[in-house]
């Protein structure tokens, strides 16, 4: 670990203006996608009610402690996620925090194509423009679905939202830390919360909203015997909190130096996973309305998830309700704001990355490396063969991708490093809500044999079952693919050299006790 002092020649890095800064930035990048179209569906199909048990297990077990675990590490060695990492545990912690980068960067290619189609379907619901038949509006007229996994036939109605959603968030991400990214947050935040609660408020006054949050909270307790549902659980708090891939390691490095580290972190955790539970009852009070009005039980519902909730489900009930057009506007409102802000956290890992290796300016790295990003992006989403690409990556990104990184991370600097107890004593310092042995524990014991074994029983499962029973070939090359190129590149990026001085930005120095007296900021 290095520890040169600041030069006067060292260029001052970003800063969120305050706690409140950090805060409200820190749950835009929560609340995404994970939350709205995810958590419902996962809980539905996964014991309904008793889902929270593993839910909130995980939470607390590792979600809640590796959160604090990226927040330390971002911020004592005050980095992107290689910089940092690299400070604790050298060339190998590098690597891993190029992985995390690497990990981001395929998920910012299709996170980038749903918002488009979120935004594109902002503005048809002011005419509920799908008509009678959602899904085959969606797969047909609009994403002109082919049968081939490659082409490069443009659907200019997808291509033109996707152009300008890259260019939303390159303006935001170029205008820096806090003139872009926490300005955004500080509007986006309050106008998603408030919007969602209208929109939750009148799912439950509709027809069959009972038997909605009936179907999504009766409990199964046979389901928590399945070892599958807490890996489900696990998998769902990573990805919805935004942990362990650089994300949190990356926003905490832009913190002041006295800065409280866990009481924010855990108004994060709670105000996601809140916002996540809301979900949950907003679109189940929905589709026992649709439910209700086919005469049917929600089980027999199809789309419950993902991407065919949204976009197929979704509109599909819009328009068999009364002002369907403003719950249609609400609801993809929501998802694009929600997305927005996240995907520009999912960016900025990547673009503190190479800011921080290459010496290059925000506005070249943005422009530059966001560009080309923006390009991939659009040939592979912006074509008629975007939805199949779309599931596998996903898939791969999140459960393999960021559980082993997750693993590595905690191998490598609880195991082989062991900083657990400098972590946990800056994480204490300045903090009201002070961390110790349970901490370590989850972090050191609990997070890498948890996570290990869902590692190796997803990775099992997917080569046992062709995922979505997609083309072995198609899956071989674009899912296993995509991990194989983010390992290459993630060991190119760290051979490559320095272009710049690693310690440009110097790390914080060590919060002692006497520190530790005075007012957290
Ligand atoms: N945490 C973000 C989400 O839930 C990535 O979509």
């Amino acid at each position: 670990m290095s520890q040169t002092t600041t030069t006067a020649s060292a260029p001052a890095r970003a800063e969120w203006t305050g706690q409140f800064g950090f805060i409200i930035s820190a749950i835009g990048s929560a609340v995404g996608l994970g939350n709205i179209w995810r958590f419902p569906g996962v809980a539905y199909e996964n014991g309904g009610g008793a889902f929270l048990i593993p839910y909130i297990v995980a939470l607390l077990t590792a979600g809640i402690p590796i959160l604090f675990l990226d927040y330390a590490i971002g911020h004592r060695f005050r980095g992107s996620a290689p910089l940092a990492l690299r400070r604790v545990a050298g060339k190998l912690g590098e690597g891993i925090g190029w992985f995390q980068v690497m990990i981001c960067v395929f998920i910012a290619i299709y996170y980038t194509a749903v918002l488009a189609w979120a935004s594109s379907y902002f503005v048809f619901s002011f005419n509920l423009s799908w008509g009678e038949d959602a899904a085959g509006y969606f797969t047909g007229e609009y994403l002109k679905l082919a049968d081939q996994p490659f082409t490069l036939d443009f659907v200019p109605a997808v291509l033109i939202p996707l152009i300008l959603m890259w260019g939303v968030a390159l303006v935001v991400l170029g205008a820096g830390v806090v003139k872009g990214v926490q300005r955004l947050n500080m509007v986006a935040i309050p106008l998603l919360v408030v919007g969602f609660v209208i929109l939750v408020v009148r799912a439950l006054f509709l027809p069959g909203a009972t038997e909605g949050l009936n179907a999504l909270f009766t409990p199964d307790f046979a389901a928590l015997a399945d070892p599958s549902v807490w890996v489900a659980a696990y998998s769902q708090i990573f990805f919805s909190l935004s942990v362990a891939f650089g994300i949190m390691m990356t926003y905490s490095s832009y913190r002041k130096r006295r800065s409280n580290m866990t009481s924010p972190g855990l108004v994060v955790a709670f105000g996601n996973s809140s916002f996540e539970i809301l979900a949950g009852i907003g679109v189940f009070a929905t589709l026992g309305f649709f439910a209700h009005q086919q005469g049917v039980g929600v089980g027999e519902l199809e789309g419950l998830k993902g991407v065919g909730l949204a976009f197929m489900t979704f509109p599909a009930i819009a328009t068999q309700m009364p002002g369907g057009e403003i719950f249609g506007a609400l609801f993809f409102g929501a998802l694009t704001l929600a997305g927005l802000t996240s995907m520009i956290s999912i960016m900025e890992v990547i673009l503190a990355g190479v800011m921080d290796k290459f010496g290059l300016t925000r506005k070249r790295a943005v422009y530059g490396i966001g560009g080309v990003l923006a390009v991939i992006s659009v040939v592979l989403f912006g074509t008629t063969s975007g939805l199949t690409a779309l599931d596998t990556i996903d898939n791969w990104a999140n459960n393999i991708g960021i559980v082993a990184s997750a693993v590595v991370m905690t191998i490598t600097v609880l195991w082989i490093r062991r900083a657990g107890t400098e972590l946990s004593g800056h994480l204490s310092a300045l903090s009201t809500f002070k961390v110790g042995r349970v901490w370590l524990v989850c972090v050191s014991v609990l997070g890498p044999v948890v996570l290990g074994y869902m590692l190796v029983a997803t990775i099992v499962d997917l080569l046992a079952t062709p995922f979505s029973g997609y083309d072995t070939g198609y899956l071989a090359i674009v899912g296993w693919g995509s991990i194989a190129v983010m390992i290459i590149c993630s060991i190119l990026l760290t051979m490559s050299p320095w272009r710049y001085n690693p310690d440009r930005f110097t790390p914080w120095p060590p919060v002692g006790a006497a520190a530790a007296k005075e007012t957290a900021r």
